[in-house]
Parts: C-alpha cells; structure tokens; sequence
C-alpha cells in the first residue's frame, strides 16, 4: 500500500502528537494524557464563511464514526462566528468570546473570510484572536503526500514527502497591528518583526523534542538571519538549545533556498522549525507539493491547555455552497484534533481511511470539483466504521 506506518502521514502525525501528549505531563496537566475509552470530551466547532461550514460538517461525520467505533464521545458546541455575520450586524468577536473558548478541551475550526467584508478584519479577530489570546504558540503542519498521484514534482513520490514544520504561532509580524502615517508620496506602512527570547526558546524546545520521535532526528531552522539580522537570536537559541539534544542532528536554512529545496529535494528535510511569517508562505507550499490546499491540516496547541485543529486552507469563497471542496484538510484536522485527545486509535482509522481511499481511487482527488464534499465524507465514514 505504499507509505506504511513506519513512513506514512499517518504515523507523521501519530509521533508528533505523541509529544504532544508527552508536554501535557510536563506542564502538570495529565488531563488529556492516556485517556481510557468512553471519555467525553468538550468540543467547540466554528465553521466559520464559505466551505468552512461545509468541510467541517464533513468532517463531523466521520468524528461521529470514530467515536461510534472506538466508544469516546464529544459534547460539541457550534460557535456562529463567521464575516458573514459581521457583514450583516457589524458585530465582532471580542477576546472576552475568545476567553469563553477555555471552557472546552479543544476547537474544530473551519475557515474565515468573506469577500463582503473589510479585508482580514474578522480573519484576524478570531484567527489571530484564538491563536494569541489562548497562547497556541505551536503551529504544527504536518506536510505529508498520501499518493504518488498528488505530488505535483517531477521525479517525486509520495515516499519522499514525509515532514513537519513547526511554525511560531504567536509572534512576528502579526503580533501587532501597524501603523501608516503620513499621505501621498509620504505615506508610510510599518510593523515591527519582534521575536522574544520565551517566545523562541518555547517553540524550538518543542521542535527539537518533536525531532527526538522521528526517524531521521534532524531538525532544519528556517529563517533569512543573513538579510534580517534580528534573525540571529533564532540562530543562537536555537544553537543554544540543540546542545542539549544531542541525539538530534541540526542545520540552519534561509527562507528562500528552503523554498527551492523543498521543491526539487523534498526527501532531505525532517523536521522544520520557523517564524511565523515564513512557517505560514512555506506551509501553502508545502500543502501545495502535496495535492493542494484541499489535503492540509494543522494544529494550534498550547500543550496542556485549550488547542485548535483546522485545515490550512481558508474559506475559498468562489466554491462556497457548491459541495465540491475537498472535506480532506478538514477531517485530518480532526486526526490531529483525535491524536491530541489521546484517541490515537481513532486518529490513526481516520489517516488510514483517508490514506486507502486515495490510493485506492474512491476519493477521486484533493482539488475542488473532483468529487463531491459528502461523497467524500461517507466514504471515510464507511472506512472508520470498520
Ligand atoms: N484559516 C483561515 O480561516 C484562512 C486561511 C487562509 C485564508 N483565509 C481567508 O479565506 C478567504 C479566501 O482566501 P484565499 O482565496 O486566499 O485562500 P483559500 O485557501 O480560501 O483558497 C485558495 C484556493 O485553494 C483551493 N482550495 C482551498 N480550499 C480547498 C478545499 N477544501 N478543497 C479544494 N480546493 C481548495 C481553491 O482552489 C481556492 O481557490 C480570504 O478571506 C482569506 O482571508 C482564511
């Protein structure tokens, strides 16, 4: 069947969520870690604008299969937020709504963004809200080919596409808001790309722990030290902390031979770590090498606390009510969402069914308008059944 466990996107996944499990003990939370079946979990779903809703309803019912199958439940709680309801009653989500989140064990999230809308308005409010405000300072995107069909690179095989990057999820440049001052040919537009030591001791601690669980223990920093000097304080906590792995091999890339090499070597990297500017171009890049944006997924985790799964792509209005974008990204989220839960069994049905029905050619394709979203979701629904 081509990618086992052993090099697959599912035990991608399975390891890096492992350790996340593992964090949740360090940080004195073992809520989460090892929970025995019939657990009930608190969910909170945000569809959100355009296929956001149609994805995640997708991807509730093959949840719904899981937790038949192997005797979990959730207690879900959809969340109406959405541009759309901003467009309609200019109403925005506060961060005292985002306070309310840490009521629940974990977010399903779909997507944001309405072309009615001011521009990134609402994206950043409840995005960039949740991400901020309930610290969910790892981004963890798992960039996984599933067939050799969806690798888009000449002389590449599913086999060869098997990393993760670990993206900064808090800091950067989207930390603050800017300003623009002055008019005409005087206008100016800045924000300040601001990095903290925590901050990046935090994120690539996790990553070199995350680099410990995989086969290749390697861990690549990503970053453009050399144009951006700021950058170095990467470098030199990232040197600083990789001396106390020492099992961990290390090197150091600049964004944008990063970009090249993951387009014409992608087998050489491992495990990435990265700001949050760059973990954000060279992911889409990375789902792109994979399929396209229909099949990628990621987590927002804070360990130990409250953390968001959603698929990377956004709400992709054009296709919005159609029932053709791929529920893919969707329902690897909630794999991610399963795996974090402590439901590896589960989390490991999904990749699988998701996996088989690729290969096997009974999910047509990850791109939209190759097969129906529910088509899609009764197939991997019927998979995890068993
Ligand atoms: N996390 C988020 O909620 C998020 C992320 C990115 C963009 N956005 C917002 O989404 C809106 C649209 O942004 P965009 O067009 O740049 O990006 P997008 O990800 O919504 O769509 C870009 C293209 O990717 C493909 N695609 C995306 N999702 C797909 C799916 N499930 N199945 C098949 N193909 C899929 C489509 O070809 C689509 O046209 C904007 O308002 C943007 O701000 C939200």
């Amino acid at each position: 069947m081509g990618l086992g466990h052993g090099h697959g996107g599912a035990a991608v996944k399975h390891r890096a969520l492992k350790l996340v499990r593992r964090l949740r003990h360090v940080n004195g939370s073992a809520r989460i870690a090892d929970i025995p079946m019939g657990s009930s979990f608190r969910l909170a779903v945000i569809g959100g604008d355009g296929i956001g809703p149609e994805v995640t309803r997708a991807a509730l019912r093959v949840l719904d299969a899981a937790e038949r199958r192997f005797g979990f439940s959730t207690v879900r709680e959809e969340l109406g937020w959405s541009s759309a309801r901003y467009v309609e009653s200019t109403s925005r989500i506060t961060p005292e709504d985002i306070d309310g989140l840490r009521a629940f064990d974990v977010i399903l999230f779909g997507a944001i963004g309405d072309p009615r809308a001011a521009r990134g308005v609402v994206e950043r409010d409840v995005i960039l809200g949740m991400r901020r405000r309930l610290d969910l300072y790892v981004n963890l995107r798992p960039v996984v080919a599933y067939d050799d069909r969806l690798v888009p690179l000449k002389g590449k095989r599913a086999a060869d596409i098997d990393l993760v990057v670990v993206r900064e999820n808090t800091e950067d440049v989207y930390g603050q808001t800017g300003w623009v001052t002055g008019r005409g040919k005087d206008e100016v537009a800045g924000v300040p790309m601001r990095f903290t030591r925590p901050g990046i001791e935090r994120v690539v601690r996790y990553a070199f722990e995350l680099a410990r669980t995989r086969p290749e223990r390697h861990l690549t920093l990503v970053d453009k030290a050399n144009a951006i000097p700021v950058q170095e304080l990467w470098r030199r906590i990232f040197d600083e902390i990789g001396e106390e792995f020492g099992d961990v091999t290390r090197d150091a890339m600049y964004v944008d031979a990063a970009c090249m090499w993951l387009v014409l070597r992608p087998e050489q990297f491992d495990t990435i770590v990265t700001t949050n500017l760059f973990g954000d171009i060279i992911t889409d890049l990375g789902a792109a090498i994979c399929g396209g944006l229909g099949v990628a997924a990621s987590g927002n985790i804070n360990p130990g606390n409250v953390s968001m799964f959603e698929p990377v792509h956004g709400s992709a209005p054009k296709y919005a009510g159609k029932g053709v974008a791929s529920p893919v990204g969707s329902i690897g989220a909630v794999a991610l969402m399963l795996e974090y839960l402590g439901q590896s069994d589960a989390s490991r049905a999904i990749e699988d069914a998701v996996r088989d029905g690729l290969r096997g050619g009974r999910i047509k394709g990850v791109e939209a308008g190759s097969q129906k979203t529910d088509e899609v979701a009764n197939i991997i629904a019927m998979a995890v059944a068993g």
